[in-house]
This record gives C-alpha cells, sequence and structure tokens, in this order.
C-alpha cells in the first residue's frame, strides 16, 4: 500500500520495493514487511509451499551450528546477512551456552539492522553493523566488529540463507576466500543455501526455479540458485564437517538434529566448514 511507513521503519527504506529480509521476516510469521513484502512472499508461496517450513529448518539449523561450534571452542560469530531479528537469535542462543560469547550481526539491510541494534540494547556482548558481506574489508575493519571479535581467535562465520543473495559475478567463492584468510584455524564457517531444482547436474531449472528467482529480481537482491556442487565448491579452503557433512536442510527441526519422517525434505543445503 502507498504510504505505508511504519515507525520501526528507517525513513531511507523504499517502501514499494520489497525486500529479501523483510520477505524472509514474513516467512517467519514476523510483523516487519511492508505490503509489497507479503505480496511477493506469497508468490514464493505459492510457488514453492514448503517456503514458510524451509525457513523455520533454516533458523533450526542456525541454531544448532552455533551450540556445534560453541562445544569445538568458538565463542565468538559474525553473522553475514543476519537478517531481521527473530526469535532464538544467534547471541540468545550462544550467551544462554557461555554468557561471554560475542555476536556481531552484519547485514545491508537499513530495517535489519535498525530492528537487531533496537532488540540488542545494552547487551556488551553483542551489536549490529550495516554493512555488505561482499565488502570484506570494511567487515572486519569495522570498529564496531574489532571492539567484540579479536581475529587472533577462532571465529564462526555464518552465511545462512544469504549466498544465494551473492550472483556468480561477484564471485562468492573469492569473498569467502577472503574470510577464510582473515580468520585463524579453528575457525568454522556455516553455510545455508537455496538449490536449483532438479537438484541433479547437468539438468536445467525448472520453471518454479525460474518464477522465484523472477519474484526476487524486483526486490535489492537477486537470486542465485545453485546445484549442491557449487555448493560444496563455495566452502573452498574451509574443509566441510562429516557431521552434518552437505545435507538437507529438513535434518534439522525444533532446533535440534532430526533423522526422523520427512527429513530430506527442503529446497536447500546446509553444511559446516573448518579452517585447518
Ligand atoms: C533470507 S535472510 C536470512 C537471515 C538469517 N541469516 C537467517 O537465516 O535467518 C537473508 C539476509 O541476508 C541479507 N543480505 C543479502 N545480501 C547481503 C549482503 N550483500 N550483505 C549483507 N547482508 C545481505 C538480507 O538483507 C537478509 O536480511
Amino acid at each position: 500500500m502507498a504510504g505505508e511507513r511504519p515507525s520501526w521503519a528507517p525513513t531511507e527504506v523504499d517502501v514499494e520495493r520489497p525486500s529479501a529480509a523483510r520477505m524472509y521476516d514474513y516467512f517467519l510469521g514476523g510483523a516487519h514487511n511492508f505490503a509489497v513484502d507479503r505480496q511477493m512472499a506469497d508468490q514464493v508461496i505459492a510457488t514453492f509451499p514448503g517456503t514458510r517450513r524451509f525457513a523455520q529448518l533454516n533458523r533450526s539449523f542456525l541454531r544448532w551450528s552455533v551450540r556445534l561450534l560453541l562445544d569445538s571452542g568458538v565463542r565468538q560469530f559474525i553473522d553475514l546477512g543476519s537478517g531481521i531479528p527473530t526469535v532464538g537469535n544467534v547471541h540468545e542462543t550462544a550467551q544462554r551456552i557461555d554468557a561471554d560469547a560475542r555476536v556481531v550481526y552484519v547485514d545491508n539491510d537499513p530495517v535489519a539492522y535498525a530492528h537487531s541494534r533496537s532488540i540488542l540494547g545494552k547487551n556488551n556482548g553483542a551489536a549490529a553493523i550495516n554493512a555488505d558481506l561482499r565488502d570484506v574489508d570494511a567487515v572486519l575493519a569495522d570498529p564496531t566488529l574489532r571492539g567484540l571479535i579479536d581475529l587472533d581467535q577462532p571465529v564462526g562465520l555464518l552465511t545462512v540463507a544469504v549466498l544465494h543473495f551473492i550472483p556468480d559475478s561477484d564471485d562468492p567463492s573469492a569473498i569467502l576466500g577472503r574470510y577464510h584468510d582473515a580468520v585463524v584455524s579453528g575457525s568454522h564457517l556455516v553455510v545455508s543455501h537455496g538449490l536449483a531444482e532438479p537438484r541433479q547436474e547437468g539438468e536445467r531449472e525448472d520453471d518454479r526455479s525460474t518464477t522465484v528467482k523472477k519474484v526476487y529480481s524486483r526486490s535489492a537482491t537477486p537470486l542465485t540458485l545453485r546445484s549442491e556442487s557449487e555448493v560444496a565448491a563455495l566452502f573452498g579452503r574451509f574443509a566441510i564437517l562429516e557431521r552434518p557433512g552437505l545435507v538437507n536442510a529438513g535434518l534439522f527441526s525444533g532446533g535440534d538434529y532430526y533423522d526422523g519422517p520427512d527429513a530430506d525434505w527442503g529446497p536447500g543445503v546446509v553444511g559446516i566448514g573448518r579452517k585447518a
């Protein structure tokens, strides 16, 4: 609806242009979205009826991976493309286990940034920055980030449901390679990525993927769905952990690893890599 601008929306936000962050908020049942986002998101849901469930599974995987990394000695997290905060955020999950865990949320969407800042309040171990993850130098040199993250200690780099918004022309492998170079051994890369359908190598994407890509092309963040092997290649020098491996997001439910019926469901793959 033209002119819709709730109090939480920063003035620079174009309320007529859909945003991937606000559409995802809508998938998760949040309230930080506009009519144009809901309209576009409903088109995605009509094309892939499991989209809302996939968003929930994605959040489950995110929380599971944060706990796994804490078990592996990682105490600090950079959440790249963190989104509009919802229940069970990274700092809540991490600081419940280790009160001294530190988290920096990075997003280039103004609503995601503004809302992250407002919910963090006076949390001394967590902060948000408004930055583009492709600008690796700017992200890692950011004074707010450097105030919390010690790059001489292992870092958890979280890229959950965001790399499919980085087109091949921006060379996501090279971007991740630069993060790899900047962190120490024992650091981890967490990935969740939308899959091109059908998943078999050599086959063309089906009409549904094309429809969804058309929807996102109206937003500031067009979608690049990739095959499993293309996602595997994005890990580069981060060695993919055997558990969970590169698996379907359906293996994560209720915030935990889930091996029950329908476990291999979902239009995305997830995995965790480690720097040797
Ligand atoms: C689908 S949401 C995922 C949010 C969160 N990671 C999760 O999994 O729940 C993708 C987020 O990535 C952000 N994003 C997309 N491209 C980005 C970029 N180049 N730099 C920083 N953030 C980006 C969007 O604004 C959006 O908030």
